[in-house]
Formats: structure tokens, C-alpha cells, sequence
């Protein structure tokens, strides 16, 4: 087993459940010590076990990422733990229930709220913690953020679709903004994929229509996703920054298939 992270930082939010937890786990597979965090303690202390079962370091805050005061705090409380972090992987985000509301049916309150946690805190949260990321990519290493999207930024008619294409604006913002501190800034945006949250929040019919408008007839999965997150972070993808990167099947461009 190849370990592409041996003594570098990966930085998880989110990581209570799903993604962000599979995340985790597969930074911390290819040799990473973490700092993981959601609003949710269960999960995420059950994380931290999964990790430092893994063997490796584990530490994790618990957030309220809609909150600017908390961002600020702990970034600067993990930023004097960790003074080098070469992944942080943003990947908290409400994606089920009414964020899935047509946009022309949520009130200012709820729109800001939704807006706070998908699309401002990763950016908040990637600058509190930018001396650190900038301290990594100066050691010669490499330092980058990713931003978890999703292919529902092409289907802006939701709130949710709002949020997440913003987010894919504000990487590219992000990564002019970062990129004179060496700091690579590259946004995922994943397909359906079978987590726990997906699963019991999107009924079987609507799940089959997903998958009917993919390219490929697959399931998509946490691994998927964790493969791609790997590969980003490392200094492989070196010269990848600004990008949109799709994990999809190919849904994006479903009007195109035959
Ligand atoms: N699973 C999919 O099919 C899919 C597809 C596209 C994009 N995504 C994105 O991937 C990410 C993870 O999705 P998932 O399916 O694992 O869902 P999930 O609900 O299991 O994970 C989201 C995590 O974010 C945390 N969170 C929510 N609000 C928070 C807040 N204010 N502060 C801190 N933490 C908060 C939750 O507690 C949860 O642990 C989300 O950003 C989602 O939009 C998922």
C-alpha cells in the first residue's frame, strides 16, 4: 500500500458520518494524522476511534460551521495545535430535507442559513486555517483545500443547487485568492452516492431516476469519492488548482445520452 500522506496533516469537516467520515479514513489509510469536525458529537467521536483504530493521530473539534465566531476560534485553536496542515478537505454541508426546497419558496432567515453553512464557511474556514496551509506549501510541500460540490449545482431550480454552485464560484475565487501562498484550491462534485444520509433521505424512484441519467449504470459509493480526494490532495495533482473536479457517471451531461 502506497502511503502518499505520511506525515502531513488532513484536515475533515463533516466527518461525523458519510463522506466526510470515509474521508477520513482514507487520508488516515495512506499514512495521514487528522483533525476532524462536525456539529454532531456521536458520529464524530466515533470517527476519531475509527482513525486512531487506523493507527493514526486523531483530533477533532465539535462546530457549528454556520457560526463565524466559531470558525475564527477553532480555526486559530487548530492552527496552534497544527502549525502545518496540507489537506483541508470541506466537505460539511446540508444536502437533505428542505435545503432541497424550490428557490423561489424560502425566506430570507432560511436562505442565509443554508448560503452560511454549504457555500461561506469553507471559505472562512479555509482562511482561518491559512497560515497553516500556507506554512505546508512553503516547507515545499504541498497544501491545498477542497470543497465538496455536487452535480446539483447544474440543477439550480433548489436552494441546495444555489448553494452548491456558488461554491464552485467561490473555488475559483478561492484558488486566485490562495494561489500567491502556493495553496492549490479545487472543488469535488459528486453524483449520487450511496451514504447513509442519501439512502434514507432520496425515495428508491428518485434515486433510480438519478442513476437512469448517468452515463454509467454504477452505484456510486464513499470510495469513489475518497479516490479522488486522495489523488487532489497529493502532490500529484500539483498543477491542478481552479478546477471543478466531476465524480458522476457522467450525470452532469444527461441530456446528451442516447
Ligand atoms: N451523498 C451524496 O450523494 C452527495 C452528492 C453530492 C454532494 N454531496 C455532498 O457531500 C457532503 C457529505 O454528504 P453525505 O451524503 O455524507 O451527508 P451527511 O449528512 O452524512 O454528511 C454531512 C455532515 O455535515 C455535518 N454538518 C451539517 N451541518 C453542519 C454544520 N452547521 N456545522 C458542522 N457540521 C455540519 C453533518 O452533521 C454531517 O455529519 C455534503 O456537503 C453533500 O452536500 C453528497
Amino acid at each position: 500500500m502506497t502511503q502518499r500522506y505520511t506525515g502531513k496533516v488532513a484536515v475533515v469537516t463533516g466527518a461525523a458520518a458519510g463522506l466526510g467520515r470515509a474521508l477520513a479514513l482514507g487520508y488516515a489509510r495512506e499514512g495521514a494524522d487528522l483533525v476532524v469536525l462536525d456539529i454532531e458529537p456521536k458520529g464524530l467521536a466515533e470517527t476519531v476511534g475509527m482513525v486512531r483504530a487506523a493507527g493514526r493521530q486523531c483530533a477533532s473539534w465539535q462546530i457549528d460551521l454556520s457560526q463565524e465566531e466559531a470558525i475564527i476560534r477553532v480555526g486559530a485553536e487548530i492552527v496552534a495545535a497544527h502549525p502545518r496542515i496540507h489537506v483541508l478537505y470541506n466537505n460539511a454541508g446540508l444536502a437533505y430535507g428542505e435545503i432541497n426546497a424550490m428557490i423561489d419558496t424560502v425566506g430570507m432567515a432560511r436562505w442565509l442559513h443554508f448560503l452560511s453553512v454549504n457555500t461561506v464557511s469553507p471559505l472562512l474556514f479555509a482562511q482561518a486555517l491559512r497560515p497553516a496551509l500556507a506554512a505546508a506549501a512553503q516547507d515545499g510541500g504541498d497544501a491545498c483545500v477542497i470543497n465538496q460540490s455536487s452535480m446539483a449545482a447544474y440543477l439550480p431550480a433548489t436552494v441546495y443547487g444555489v448553494t452548491k454552485s456558488a461554491l464552485n464560484q467561490i473555488t475559483f475565487g478561492m484558488a486566485h485568492r490562495f494561489g500567491g501562498d502556493g495553496i492549490r484550491v479545487n472543488a469535488v462534485a459528486p453524483g449520487l452516492m450511496e451514504t447513509a444520509a442519501s439512502n434514507a433521505a432520496i425515495p428508491e424512484d428518485r434515486r433510480a431516476a438519478l442513476q437512469d441519467g448517468q452515463m454509467l449504470k454504477l452505484h456510486g459509493g464513499a470510495e469513489d469519492i475518497v479516490e479522488l480526494g486522495l489523488f487532489l490532495g497529493s502532490a500529484a495533482a500539483r498543477f491542478i488548482t481552479a478546477e471543478v473536479m466531476h465524480c458522476d457517471a457522467g450525470h452532469r451531461l444527461r441530456g446528451w445520452r442516447e
